[in-house]
């Protein structure tokens, strides 16, 4: 009941890490990356993809790595389209986190797979690019939204700071994590928890989504990484909100009744300032908190330990 009560007031998604449950539950949007390619890329359902992959690969110009980074971007890409016949909607597709302080590098490759995307007959309206919510991640958004419309979804967000430069990008979407910045609470003050309303993740998503809907702002907030049904229902009226099938579950097997408490109109009404950050102005925000600093920086340090990971297999597989 909980859960069909939040879906007349948020879009619900279910968060899938691997084509299993997203068959089974057939989220809206899905999202690539490189754990959920490695884990796929070793089942043989999925061989006759890789071999595709470095197929293409093999055949590009240049030099060792330069068909390895060929054969890794059609792998993504590959991966996205089969995402693709199972949900409805978008499948975000994430550029590598050894670029997240590269602008100029993450914007060539985000078209790269949005050109990649398109060999495939997949036209960019079903694509997003993830990128991760540094200066230079949400610059390189910006460039992308703005000059090619191609949409991005801004991860590793974890501050206000970082949402109100995405809103200035005119970035399409967000996807605050809300339990990973619970965890470093729990973790780094003498609190060990909090009622949901309390619950600096929850706390952070609200600010974020008053501001938004405050000033205006298109872009779209979707909370991701929860680790409780508290702090999803305390996000009730949000607009998206991904969530893993073991909450979903709890959700739809509770009875309690929600209250909508985000609400774009009450938002109006709310306390808050319009600000506008320039890059010394960001980067100033964002090192005043050290949550958001070791959180972002800790969240690209483990996306760059997957992406080498699936490169390893996959050069080993390209050099066979
Ligand atoms: C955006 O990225 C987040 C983080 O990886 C992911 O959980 C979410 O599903 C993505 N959103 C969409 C609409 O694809
Ligand atoms: C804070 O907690 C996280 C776990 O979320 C941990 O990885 C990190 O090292 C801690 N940081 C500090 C400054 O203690």
């Amino acid at each position: 009941m909980a859960l069909e009560q939040l879906k007349t007031m948020t879009i619900v998604v279910a968060d899938t890490g691997d084509f299993e449950t997203m068959i089974k539950y057939k989220p809206t949007d899905a999202t690539t990356n490189p754990s959920l390619l490695l884990a796929a890329a070793t089942l043989p359902q999925y061989q006759h993809l890789v071999q595709k992959a470095v197929d293409y690969g093999k055949t590009q110009e240049g030099d060792n790595a330069a068909k390895l980074a060929a054969t890794m971007d059609k792998l993504f890409v590959l991966f996205g389209v089969e995402i693709l016949k199972i949900v409805p909607g978008r499948v975000s597709t994430e550029v590598d986190a050894r670029l997240s302080f590269d602008k100029e590098g993450s914007v060539k490759k985000a078209l790269k797979l949005i050109e990649l995307y398109a060999e495939e007959g997949i036209e960019k309206e079903r694509v997003l690019i993830k990128l991760a919510s540094t200066w230079e991640g949400i610059q390189a958004a910006k460039e992308l939204e703005e000059k090619h419309d191609v949409h991005c979804n801004l991860t590793l967000l974890f501050s206000f700071c970082q949402a109100v430069a995405c809103a200035d990008a005119g970035v399409t979407l967000i996807s605050p994590f809300v339990g990973r910045i619970l965890d470093w609470y729990v973790s780094n003050t003498s609190t060990k928890s909090y009622a949901p309303e309390d619950d600096p993740g929850v706390k952070s998503v609200t600010q974020i989504y008053n501001y938004y809907k405050k000033f205006g702002y298109k872009t779209v907030v979707m909370g991701a990484s929860f680790r409780n049904t508290g702090e999803v229902t305390a996000l009730a009226g949000c607009d998206l909100l991904t969530i893993s099938p073991k909450l979903l579950e709890e959700l739809d097997a509770s009875s309690e009744s929600l209250t909508r408490k985000l609400d774009a109109e009450q938002a109006k009404t709310c306390d808050l300032e319009r600000i506008s950050l320039d890059e010394k102005a960001f980067r100033w925000m964002l090192n005043e908190d050290q949550m958001a600093t070791d959180k972002l920086s800790d969240g690209i340090r483990k996306f760059a330990v997957d992406a080498v990971k699936l490169e390893t297999f996959i050069n080993e597989k390209l050099n066979a």
